[in-house]
C-alpha cells in the first residue's frame, strides 16, 4: 500500500501565498499594455475647464480626472466617474458618447451613465457637477 503524502506545514504556507498574488491579480486590473489601474475619480470639486468644451448633446472625456462630462439638448450637465462599475478598471476612450472600457469591452452612455455593453451591469457613478464662471468644476461638493 503506497504512502500517503503528508503535506507539510511550508507546502500550505507556499500555496497562500500564491493565492494570494493571484488573488490581488484578479483584484487590480490591468488595461491592455500592462498600465496599473490605480486611478480613482476626485474626492473633492475639481476645475476641469471651459464650460464651452461640452457642446449640447455632445460630452468630454477628462481622462486625467477620470470623470465624463455631458450636456443634454436642453443645456443640462451630467458628470460620471469613468472608473468602470465592472472590475473597476479606468475607462480609457469615449466615442461619439459611448465610454468604452479597454479591460474587458464594457460600454456605458456618457449621457445617462447607463451600461450598453456588458459585462457590466451597474452604471457609471454620477457625480455633482456645476458650472461656475464658464468653467466646469465636477467631484463631490461641487
Ligand atoms: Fe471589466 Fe471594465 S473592468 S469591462
Amino acid at each position: 500500500m503506497p504512502a500517503r503524502p503528508i503535506t507539510s506545514r511550508r507546502s500550505v504556507l507556499r500555496g497562500a501565498a500564491v493565492t494570494s498574488v493571484a488573488g490581488l491579480g484578479a483584484a487590480a486590473c490591468k488595461a491592455p499594455g500592462g498600465a496599473a489601474t490605480a486611478e480613482a475619480t476626485p474626492t473633492a470639486p475639481v476645475d476641469l475647464g471651459a464650460e464651452s468644451e461640452v457642446a449640447a448633446g455632445g460630452a468630454r472625456f477628462y481622462r486625467e480626472h477620470n470623470v465624463v462630462v455631458s450636456r443634454s439638448a436642453t443645456g443640462v450637465l451630467k458628470a460620471y466617474s469613468t472608473v468602470c462599475t465592472h472590475a473597476g478598471c479606468p475607462i480609457n476612450k469615449l466615442q461619439g458618447t459611448t465610454l468604452v472600457c479597454p479591460c474587458h469591452g464594457s460600454e456605458f452612455d456618457a449621457v445617462t451613465g447607463k451600461v450598453v455593453r456588458s459585462p457590466a451591469t451597474e452604471p457609471l457613478n454620477e457625480l455633482p457637477v456645476r458650472a461656475s464662471n464658464g468653467r466646469i468644476v465636477a467631484g463631490p461638493g461641487a
